[in-house]
């Protein structure tokens, strides 16, 4: 895949959650390529093994505020935050705990890390750019607290973008469709999952991490220079068939 049109050469980009190989390595990876300075982090204590040359990788637990603000506190420049962190687990999110674990890993996380940001991002006049989903939209029976915590994603997208637009920072989100990942491991082994997503898909297939990357450039690029506060569908029309 080739982002030749989008340039960030010298950009200094951090991608959270981006340590499975998946959605944030494939964003890291393709910000990479269009000459960015790209640093990773992840709830693993090291990248998955075809990154590891690759990127500056920290091991970084969002939902551990004191440490979220020492990391933030060592990096003086900052162009492009991506976050991409979150957690989810098919069935088991109606227990009070693990609901609440989940929101405060992919909403308070994701807010944690913006805040954390904030003053970079405000001097490199930056960006945002926030992994909701397309849970954000639909109801989601068997992971209610990952459905909850991306529609909030998806509001706290619109309410920073307002919020830090007199800072010069512009504030968006993507929502991916299904796609091939660690994380959707566990619903691709139901064979009849896999298959209703391809007929309900009118691009009649699951997407791949890359999908997700370009959108994800784009939104970061001076292409999109008056957006601010979107969120769009990467779902191969998955949400308007
Ligand atoms: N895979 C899909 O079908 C799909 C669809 C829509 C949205 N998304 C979203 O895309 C993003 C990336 O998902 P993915 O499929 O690549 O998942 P993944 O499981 O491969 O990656 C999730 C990342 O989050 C990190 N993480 C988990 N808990 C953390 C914590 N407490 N602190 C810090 N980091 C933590 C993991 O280390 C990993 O790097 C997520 O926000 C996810 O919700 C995925």
């Amino acid at each position: 895949m080739k982002h030749s049109r989008f340039e960030f050469d010298g950009a200094e980009v951090l991608v959270v959650g981006a340590s499975r190989a998946g959605i944030g390595a494939a964003i890291a990876r393709a910000f990479q390529d269009a000459g960015a300075r790209v640093a990773i982090t992840g709830a693993e204590p090291e990248a998955a093994p075809e990154d590891r040359t690759r990127f500056a990788y920290t091991q970084l637990d969002v939902t551990d505020g004191e440490t979220v603000r020492d990391f933030a506190a060592r990096r003086e420049r900052l162009d492009v935050l991506v976050n991409c962190a979150a957690i989810t687990a098919r069935g088991e999110e109606m227990a009070p705990d693990f609901f609440a674990h989940v929101v405060n890993v992919n909403l308070h996380g994701t807010f944690r890390m913006a805040e954390a940001f904030h003053a970079q991002l405000k001097a490199a006049k930056g960006v945002l750019v926030n992994i909701a989903s397309m849970y954000a939209t639909f109801g989601s029976p068997k992971n209610p607290a990952y459905g909850a915590s991306k529609a909030a994603v998806v509001q706290l997208t619109k309410s920073l973008a307002i919020a830090w637009a007199g800072d010069g920072i512009r504030v968006n989100a993507v929502a991916p469709g299904f796609v091939v990942t660690q994380q959707s491991a566990r619903s691709r082994t139901d064979p009849a999952h896999v298959a209703a997503v391809n007929l309900r898909t009118p691009m009649g297939r699951w997407g791949q991490p890359e999908d997700i990357a370009g959108p994800v450039l784009f939104l970061a690029s001076d292409a999109a220079a008056f957006m601010t506060g979107t969120c769009l569908a990467i779902d191969g029309g998955y949400s308007v068939g």
